[in-house]
């Protein structure tokens, strides 16, 4: 996807090891469709070259405030002007401290004051030792460049190039292009707390066999993120699927619909927002073989005994914060025929405002859906695209129906 069409980013670094980091995350901006104008410090220029950042962005890199390359020679003005955000990264202690001071004895501090503070945005992908991070005076800068308006992304966490451990890493390449997604996204779910079941159940029958089926868990990751990336607390309860967690979001790993519910019930209680896209098992074996069932001489298959699962969606539509609206809930309806008809008497049969229809046989696995949008208003249909396009749609649906985000 071609994420960042159209937006042009002001990718600053500042002095530290990292400084290797940020030669990937300019092709990951530049993969997603961003322009990108690349502004070094002096001690940056001592971690990696202009000349790299210069083949990797496509411009001519820029490092002196004394630059004459500028037909105004105002550069800070200029490129300042021209971007639709500031991302700095890495961004040093040192650097830090000279932003908290409004100090401009170079190009990047001196655009960065010089910025227009209502138009242009500025990200901050903090790097440093983990006594630098964690000593009092960096927090105290942190808190000031926070009140002062600016985003100061997470810091990660681990082996660190002077060879301690702990926290003061940059995030990785990726992790910062997803950060700087999230940020472009509109902040409809702000205070809403949603929880999100995902994936498949796996209902054991006996223990190296069981009951499963083919969804992916794309989807209800994906609207994790998108949640997320809209500003709200997320929980995610996840069958089993091998799926990387979206940045920001707390997730519950279950197998059986059993442990699905238990996860569920956790948190129900603070939660807003209930969307339940797992695709639960209806049946589970009624008890599970302790030991492996073993092939008789009969050659007669065993006969398995099911028993049916709980239904948490509607377990959940049905309590008291469910029925009185306090609690938000919508389901999905995996069909293979009928989609509107079934979509409709589902929705009713569960007892939720909205419920999600989509042709399982054409989504499973996929990372492409189309959905139908079934309330008791009617109907209405998200075309074919992406599930993160998609899940980003329906967050901005859900977000309008609760009252809480314009629609976009
Ligand atoms: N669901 C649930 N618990 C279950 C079964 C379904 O929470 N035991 C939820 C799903 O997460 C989805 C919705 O109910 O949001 C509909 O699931 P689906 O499998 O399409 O419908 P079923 O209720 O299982 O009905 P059927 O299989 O007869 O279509």
């Amino acid at each position: 996807m071609n994420e960042l069409a159209g937006k042009h980013i002001l990718l600053g670094l500042t002095g530290g090891i990292a400084c290797y980091k940020a030669a990937d995350l300019c092709r990951a901006l530049i993969k997603q469709g961003a322009t990108v104008q690349v502004v070094m410090t002096q001690a940056a220029a001592q971690f990696i070259t202009p000349v790299t950042m210069q083949a990797l962005s496509q411009r001519p890199v820029y490092d002196s405030q004394w630059d004459s390359r500028a037909d105004n020679n105002m550069l800070h003005i200029t490129l300042s002007r021209a971007a639709d955000a500031c991302l700095i990264a890495p961004a040093s202690a040192d650097f830090m401290a000279k932003l908290v001071q409004g100090r401009a004895d170079d190009l990047l501090s001196l655009l960065c004051l010089a910025r227009p503070l209502a138009r242009l945005p500025l990200l901050l992908a903090p790097a440093m030792n983990r006594e630098m991070w964690a000593h009092p005076a960096t927090q105290r800068n942190v808190a000031q460049l926070l009140a002062d308006g600016a985003t100061v992304l997470p810091v990660g966490q681990g082996e660190q190039a002077c060879g301690e451990t702990g926290d003061g890493r940059m995030l990785e390449a990726l992790e910062l292009l997803d950060e700087l997604l999230a940020f472009f996204q509109p902040k409809t779910l702000v205070g809403q707390h949603v929880l999100i079941t995902a994936g498949p159940t796996y209902e054991a029958i006996d223990p190296v066999r069981g009951i499963t089926n083919l969804s992916s868990g794309k989807m209800g990751f994906a609207l994790a993120r998108a949640a997320r990336e809209a500003g709200a607390q997320v929980s995610l309860v996840a069958g089993p699927v091998s799926l990387d967690t979206p940045r920001g979001v707390q997730r519950w790993n279950v197998r059986s619909a059993d442990e699905m519910l238990a996860a569920v019930n956790q948190e129900i209680a603070s939660a807003t927002v209930f969307i339940a896209c797992a695709a639960v098992a209806d049946w589970r074996p009624a008890a599970a073989m302790a030991q492996k069932i073993k092939k008789t001489p009969t050659g007669l298959p065993p006969a398995i005994e099911f028993v049916e699962n709980p239904d948490i969606l509607a377990t959940v539509a049905q309590s008291e914060r469910g029925r009185s609206g306090a609690l938000y809930c919508v389901g999905f309806a995996a069909e293979s025929h009928d989609l509107l008809a079934q979509t409709q008497a589902k929705r009713v049969r569960k007892g939720v405002p909205l419920l999600v229809g989509n042709i399982g046989p054409d989504t499973f696995g996929r990372d492409d859906n189309a959905l139908l949008l079934v309330d008791a208003d009617g109907s209405s249909e998200l075309p074919r695209n992406a599930k993160l396009v998609l899940a980003r749609q329906l967050i901005t649906e859900i977000a309008h129906r609760i009252g809480v985000g314009a629609r976009s």
